[in-house]
């Protein structure tokens, strides 16, 4: 499968890069800037990133750029353009202020195959420090800004340009052209799309697994129902997967999940655990503590159900891409590690397989529903891997779960038959730990009081609380204190995200 490498050199962009690429239909990889993979036969270009560094700086990024240059089309970002310029022989000194921000493009060179449709007056978006103030000899400047005059380049001979812009972020107007006249250049097929991904995901999972049997833990999550969709394409029922009900769950979700899973022809063991993670968190009120609890008892009840099956060598993870990328520092070293499911690997000595381990979460998407999943299972709300145990403030008791999952179930219908669901990033109800005075009829009533929760985000970062309508919230509240045995009041919460969090704890 052709690819582009795009090397890393730290810069807050290089993800968009990744993703800008990837969205041209090409197939990309980003590697941090010293591990280029030399051989690859499918490598068709090489993008350099921008840096936080200055390559004047005594620990900038450098690296030795011989395999790349004169053998694969490359195109140098910002620091990357000022990498290439330094390692000729060119100065790069401190730009002025005047160099940040939005710029326009006030001439270029129009038959350079990089700069081909891009009209003059274009705006890019510049956002370094440094700036090239001597070029090379064999450098042409190919595109010009008022304060920046190298805002371009190509080295004559070689297919190696230079922008000391930024093409991939939105405010380079023409950026996605820049980028797509690269691919061009590489001689991409831009025939990257979900089908293409399963067919070769599915050819490479069959040669890697051979015979082997593969366990998989589902969440009823779109990571891991697609991760499981994928190895059961290529391996069939040498696939096993497990789901477990931690008693946590939503109302129904259990049966619900397993119904679904069974249309998929999917292999799936439901474990009912409820009564074992019930006992295992009683009397316990610090969230910390519950979390390792809840964590704790998946690995065990796993564990114990994998050992009834024979002879599997492989664990299924539906681990994403930017996990992948948040978990590998610069220099390729492992800062945290990161699993689905905390601990198991290392637990049960088993080798891992994650078939998604390069795609975006729409991406995932995109996968799911080529590989004909149900829309509620892709387009399903983020859910915390301890559910609702982390909803439940203070300690958690089966009663509690019943209220909560009751109030939730409202609050969560309420959203889908108003057309609301999908225009929230996620939401739920927190079960309150104080009672407070209401009445009901003729009587006096002291019981338990929800949060409702409904932010909007794009990544679960940063959030804020969604506006819904106050007949959409009044309606919800009426139903929930009418319905649900145990509550007699409402709140909406509405902080973002920071300072607080999504989740209560
Ligand atoms: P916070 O509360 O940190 O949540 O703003 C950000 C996102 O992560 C989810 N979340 C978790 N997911 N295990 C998970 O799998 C967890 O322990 C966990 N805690 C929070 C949360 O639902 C939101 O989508």
């Amino acid at each position: 499968m052709e690819k582009i490498i795009i090397l890393d050199f730290g810069s807050q962009t290089t993800q968009l890069i990744g993703r800008r690429i990837r969205e041209l239909n090409t197939y990309c990889e980003i590697l941090p800037y010293n591990k280029f993979p030399e051989g690859d036969e499918n490598i068709k270009g090489v993008i350099l990133s921008g840096s936080p560094f200055s390559v004047n700086d005594q620990d900038a990024f450098r690296v030795d750029l011989s395999p790349i240059r004169k053998k694969y089309p490359v195109l140098g970002i910002c620091y990357g353009a000022q990498l290439l310029a330094f390692s000729s022989g060119g100065k790069v000194e401190k730009g002025d202020s005047r160099e940040y921000g939005r710029a326009n493009l006030s001439s270029l060179n129009e038959s350079d195959s990089l700069l081909k449709g891009i009209s003059v007056n274009s705006q890019v978006w510049m956002s370094h420090g440094d700036t090239i103030t001597v070029l090379p000899k064999n450098f042409e400047i190919i595109a010009e800004t008022k304060d920046v005059e190298a805002a371009a380049y190509q080295i004559q001979g070689e297919a190696t340009w230079g922008v000391q812009f930024h093409p991939e972020v939105y405010h380079t107007e023409q950026g996605a052209l820049i980028l797509d006249n690269f691919l061009h250049i590489c001689g991409c097929k831009k025939d990257w799309s979900p089908a293409s991904f399963i067919q070769t995901t599915v050819k490479a999972l069959q040669e890697q697994l051979g015979n082997d049997k593969v366990i998989l833990a589902l969440s009823g999550g779109v990571d891991s129902s697609v991760t499981a969709m994928l190895l059961h394409k290529a391996i069939g029922n040498r696939l096993t997967c497990i789901f477990v009900d931690n008693g946590l769950l939503r109302k129904n979700e259990f049966e619900r999940v397993l119904k679904d899973y069974e249309h998929l022809g999917l292999h799936v063991i439901g474990i009912d655990a409820k009564d074992r993670f019930y006992k295992a968190l009683e009397g316990v009120k610090e969230p910390e503590k519950k979390r390792k609890i809840i964590g704790k008892g998946f690995i065990d009840v796993f564990d114990e159900e994998a050992k009834k099956l024979q002879e599997v060598k492989w664990l299924g993870q539906g681990t994403i891409y930017p996990d992948i990328i948040e978990s590998l520092s610069i220099t390729g070293t492992v800062i945290k590690s990161h699993h689905n499911v905390g601990g198991l690997p290392e637990k049960m000595q088993l080798k891992l397989v994650e078939p998604l381990r390069l795609l975006f979460k729409d991406e995932v998407r995109r996968v799911g529903k080529e590989l004909g999943m149900m829309p509620h299972l892709i387009e399903r709300h983020p859910f915390p891997g301890p559910g609702l145990g982390v909803r439940i403030l203070g300690e958690i008791t089966p009663e509690k779960v019943r209220i909560l999952q009751d109030a939730d179930d409202i609050f969560i219908q309420g959203l889908r038959s108003w057309g609301l669901y999908h225009q929230v990033w996620q939401a739920g109800v927190i079960l309150l730990p104080i009672q407070s005075v209401g009445v009901m009829g003729d009587e006096r009533t002291y019981e338990n009081a929800v949060a409702l929760r409904a932010v909007t985000s794009t990544d679960a970062m940063t959030a804020d609380w969604a506006h819904l309508p106050y007949d959409f919230l009044s309606k919800i509240s009426n139903e929930i204190i009418n319905k649900v045995r145990g509550v007699n009041r409402v709140v909406y919460d509405i902080s973002s995200k920071p300072p607080s969090t999504i989740e209560w704890e």
